[in-house]
Formats: C-alpha cells, sequence, structure tokens
C-alpha cells in the first residue's frame, strides 16, 4: 500500500498513454495521491479533462500558463511530491532529461526537482535498442533514475520486440518496492529534535545556543531513509529543510515540548536538540531600554525536559527513547548519570569542551551508551554517526520482532 505516498505522474506522449489512465486509478487503489503532468504530445493521446477526472486534481499542461504558474509554480510541482514517476516515457522526453533540457513544464520540474524519478519507457523497439537511447537510459541510471521497463511484446505499430510501457500493476509494485523493499524501519513513525531553541527575553532578544542542529537533521534523514515517517522537530538552524520530511519550526523549548506530545503515539524519538535549560522568567513586550545602571539582571526561570517527559509518559512513551548528552567534564559518567535519571533507553554522549568542538562541525566523536553498556565510537562524519545509530535502531526492532515472534 502506497498510504500518504504522493506521486507525480508524468505522462508523455505515445499510443501507451492511455494506460496511464488505468495507472492513475491503481495508485489511487492503493493509498497515494496522483497529480499529473500532461505533456503536449500525452495530450494527443489522452484528454486532460480524463486525467483530472481520475485523479482528483488538477492537471499541469503548461509551462507558461500564469494561471498554473500562481497556483502551483514547477518548483512546487517537483517538491511537493515523494516520487516523479514518468509514464510512458517516450525516447523523446528521455532525451530531453539525460540532457537537461527546459523546454516544457514536464522537463523542467524534472531539471528542477530534487525528489527520485522513475521512468517507464514505453516506444518502438528499434527506438529502444538505438545507441543514442541506449546512451541516454545509461546516463538516468548513473544519475539514480529508477528505469522500470519496457515490457517485450508485440507493439501498437505491430512490431516486436522491448518498448512496450510495463502493466500499472507492475508498475504499482515498481513503486511499492521503491519506497518499500531495504527500508527496514518503514511503518515506523520517529521524532527527532535537532537545533537550538531561542528563549526570548523581549522583541529582539533572546537566550540562545551554538547548536548547528547538523547531528539532529543527519539523524532524521537516516531514519527517513530507511524507511521510518520522521517529522523534525527543530529550533532555528542554517540547516535546509531536509526534503520528504516534515518539519515543524519552534523557537522555544515549550513550543519543542508542545509539538513533540502532539506528535505522540510514535515508535522513535531521538532528542538530539540542544535546548535551553532556562528561560527569562518574564517577557518583556517592548524593547528594553538602556539606563543609567551599568549592570542588569535577569531572572531565568527552568524550562520543562522533553527528552524526560517523553520517556515518563505513561500512556504514549514511545517504544525507544533516544538522547543525547553535551558534556565539558566526565562525559561518561555524566552521560550515564543522564540516562537513569531522564529515563530514556540510549545516550549518545559527545564532548562540547573548547579542545572538541562539536558545534557547527560536520565531525562528531560519541560514546554510545545503554543501561548495560559503554561504547566509543570513533570520529567520523555526522552523516556516519547517524546512519550508525539508524543501524542499531534497526537492530532493536529486528530483536524486539523476533522476541515478540517467540513470545
Ligand atoms: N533535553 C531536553 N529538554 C531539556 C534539556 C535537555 O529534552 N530542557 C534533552 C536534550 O535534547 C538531550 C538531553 O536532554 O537529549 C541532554 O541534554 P544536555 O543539554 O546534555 O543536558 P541537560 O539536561 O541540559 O543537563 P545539563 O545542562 O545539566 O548538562
Amino acid at each position: 500500500m502506497l498510504n500518504g505516498k504522493r506521486i507525480l505522474l508524468i505522462i508523455s506522449g505515445g499510443i501507451a498513454a492511455y494506460k496511464s489512465l488505468e495507472l492513475i486509478r491503481t495508485l489511487k487503489k492503493s493509498g497515494a495521491s496522483v497529480r499529473c503532468i500532461l505533456t503536449q504530445g500525452g495530450a494527443q493521446f489522452v484528454t486532460p479533462l480524463s486525467v483530472a477526472a481520475l485523479s482528483e486534481e488538477q492537471v499541469y499542461t503548461d509551462l507558461w500558463s500564469l494561471k498554473d504558474e500562481t497556483e502551483m509554480g514547477h518548483i512546487r510541482l517537483s517538491r511537493e511530491c515523494d516520487l516523479i514517476v514518468v509514464a510512458p516515457a517516450s525516447a523523446n522526453i528521455i532525451a530531453r532529461i539525460a540532457n537537461g533540457l527546459a523546454d516544457d513544464l514536464a522537463s523542467t520540474t524534472i531539471l528542477a526537482s530534487d525528489k527520485p524519478v522513475m521512468v517507464c519507457p514505453a516506444m518502438n523497439p528499434q527506438m529502444w535498442e538505438n545507441a543514442a537511447t541506449k546512451s541516454n537510459i545509461e546516463t538516468l541510471k548513473k544519475r539514480g533514475v529508477i528505469i522500470s521497463g519496457p515490457a517485450a511484446g508485440e507493439m501498437a505499430c505491430g512490431e516486436i520486440g522491448y518498448g512496450r510501457l510495463l502493466e500499472p500493476d507492475v508498475i504499482l509494485s515498481a513503486i511499492t518496492d521503491f519506497f518499500f523493499a531495504d527500508k527496514p524501519l518503514a511503518g515506523l513513525k520517529a521524532i527527532v529534535t535537532a537545533g537550538p531553541t531561542f528563549e526570548p527575553i523581549d522583541p529582539v532578544r533572546f537566550v540562545g545556543n551554538r547548536s548547528s542542529g547538523k547531528q539532529g537533521y543527519a539523524i532524521a534523514k537516516a531514519l527517513s531513509d530507511l524507511g521510518a515517517s520522521v517529522t523534525l522537530v527543530t529550533g532555528p538552524t542554517n540547516e535546509d529543510a531536509p526534503s520528504g520530511i516534515k518539519t515543524i519550526c519552534i523557537e522555544t523549548a515549550r513550543q519543542m515540548l508542545e509539538s513533540c506530545q502532539k506528535l505522540l503515539p510514535s515508535d522513535i524519538a531521538v532528542c538530539a536538540a540542544a535546548v535551553a535549560d532556562w528561560t527569562p522568567e518574564t517577557y518583556q513586550n517592548s524593547k528594553i531600554k538602556k539606563t543609567s545602571d551599568t549592570s542588569v539582571t535577569l531572572k531565568m526561570t527552568q524550562n520543562p525536559d522533553i527528552l524526560s517527559t517523553l520517556s515518563k509518559s505513561v500512556e504514549k512513551r514511545p517504544h525507544l527513547i533516544v538522547g543525547f548528552a553535551a558534556e565539558t567534564d566526565n562525559l561518561v559518567d555524566n552521560a550515564r548519570m543522564k540516562l537513569l535519571k531522564k529515563g530514556c533507553d540510549w545516550i549518545v554522549a559527545n564532548s562540547v569542551s573548547p579542545e572538541n568542538p562539536v558545534f557547527g562541525a560536520d565531525e562528531n566523536q560519541v560514546y554510545f551508551i545503554t543501561s548495560d553498556k559503554v561504547e566509543e565510537w570513533p570520529r567520523a562524519t555526522k552523516d556516519d554517526v547517524a546512519r550508525k545509530l539508524a543501524a542499531r535502531i534497526v537492530e532493536f526492532f529486528n530483536q524486539d520482532k523476533a522476541k515478540h515472534a517467540a513470545e
């Protein structure tokens, strides 16, 4: 099932375009939402009206349509989907994608996209065998485009060979494989907190910290790559919102806690945020002006502890909760104490001493701590630390499944 997956279907020209109508129905039946771009060639074979009726969405055809561009530009079209599927993909559109052309809405959308692309070729067998097409397909494969098909058989023109568009149910299973094969965390929900929190003093000032958010963002991506449905709850950072991951931007610790609680129940929570421990006791609505006093006192009050709150929540505690510990001294001892005190399952501890600058860096050296072991992980990029942690999370859920199966 493709529940909640958003497919952008590009229908290019070719007799096989009629099959795209059945494909839309098949995808919708499996729970996906389908938005379509119909190329000029595609519109020679199927009408925008039938595509709109089946997809229950507006159909996009024209790069230069002011109306479409205001309502939904090609950039948005290319971003608001989980997968772009070109079916049928004619030799012409394959050549245009391979060469990076942007001369109509379909090619421009693909060029502007940061999403995965699946191409389902359909053409005359000679065109498929042509060296030009072969080299274009190789180019696309090298860029990570998924090529599904074509199938062999008798063509509409009477010739026999490879060139038939895959049947809609076969395309559906290729799409399902894309989303779920090698996705051991598929079906699991994860909350990841990242970045600093900013605690406002007045409209222009705040108390914050140096967290860059890089480690938390990398963890969100690593979990999502393994199929988890991840929501990233992030304080202000300079990182780009990761594609395909639902991101909630907050400023304060209280907002972060509220967002996390709304996301429960969840299977996994990774609290990588550097949450401010204190917030100004009172917020001044107007900018605090300088006076003749040379010093100022800011009274602070403790913020709620998100990791503790999630770990101690009775009804909806995530099944696996991972905290971080940022310490300048006695790293492992302090981190183990945090594990006990906060009630999480694992702690990833990193030193934030001035000799070991972690904030903003691309690398991290951490200790992985559970109730019964401490592992020192070698220094690695934050992406690699994230992937290693994600692999441990997969192991945990595999063992958990095995335990339940044995019971
Ligand atoms: N944390 C949290 N909410 C807070 C403070 C911390 O969820 N209000 C989480 C962090 O996201 C991290 C863990 O608790 O996963 C430890 O954070 P850290 O800053 O190392 O420790 P603190 O709890 O703030 O304790 P201290 O400042 O005394 O070291």
